[in-house]
């Protein structure tokens, strides 16, 4: 998604100037209004393929007792609607964009919510947490091999019993990724299919 300067939204410091907007959207019968920016991931609406994701699959229950992660947090809609759902529950956001990372923090304070998400780059998330869960709509356009590298550092940090939850387009190749996962030994079931994205719901 190139933006006048060459940005992507997975730009690590975007040059773009910010230009800051609202984005505004519900999810199980809340309403969110979430800051973003130039620069970002769907920076004027919630993504669609996220809009399904957060539809479709199983939102933490209000005892989860995490910790959950958001991979590729962007400005985060995702990960404040997981702590919102998970009160008692530490939600991990990463993202290599800065700026993602800041909205995704001032839109955890704006939810009321920063006392339990951690918004860091990916590698400082310290190596021996565990997830319950980890939800993402992952940045399929940095390339197929890069996509199967991020798959295969964040999925085997699932605790034993934990689920992920991922949205793919299937004209971006969600069905391929989902024979790909299953030839790495993880168990997935298309849990939903809506719009042109399947919901993946992956286990060990
Ligand atoms: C498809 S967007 C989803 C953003 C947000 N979760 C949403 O639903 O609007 C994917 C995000 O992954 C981020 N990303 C790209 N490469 C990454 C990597 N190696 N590790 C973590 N995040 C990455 C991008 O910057 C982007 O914000």
């Amino acid at each position: 998604m190139p933006g006048v300067t060459g940005d992507h939204y997975f730009t690590a410091e975007p040059a773009t100037a910010a230009q800051p907007r609202e984005v505004e959207f519900s999810v199980a019968g809340r309403d969110y209004t979430l800051a973003s920016a130039a620069g970002v991931f769907s920076a004027d609406r919630l993504d669609p393929g996220t809009a399904v994701l957060l539809r479709k699959a199983q939102l933490p229950a209000a005892d989860a007792a995490g910790p959950l992660l958001d991979v590729g947090c962007g400005f985060g809609p995702i990960t404040c609607v997981l702590a919102t759902c998970a009160p008692a529950a530490t939600v991990w956001a990463v993202d290599v964009n800065q700026r993602a990372r800041d909205l995704t923090a001032a839109n955890a304070a704006r939810v009321g919510v920063a006392d339990r998400v951690r918004v860091v780059a990916p590698d400082d998330v310290p190596a021996e947490v565990r997830f319950a869960q980890i939800w993402s709509n992952p940045p399929i356009r940095i390339g197929k091999g890069e996509l199967h590298e991020l798959l295969l550092r964040w999925l085997p940090r699932l605790a034993p019993d934990g689920v992920a939850w991922l949205v793919v387009a299937k004209h971006l190749g969600g069905d391929s990724l989902q024979r790909w996962l299953v030839e790495q030994g993880w168990q997935v079931e298309r849990h939903a299919s809506q719009k042109g994205y399947r919901v993946l719901r992956v286990t060990r």
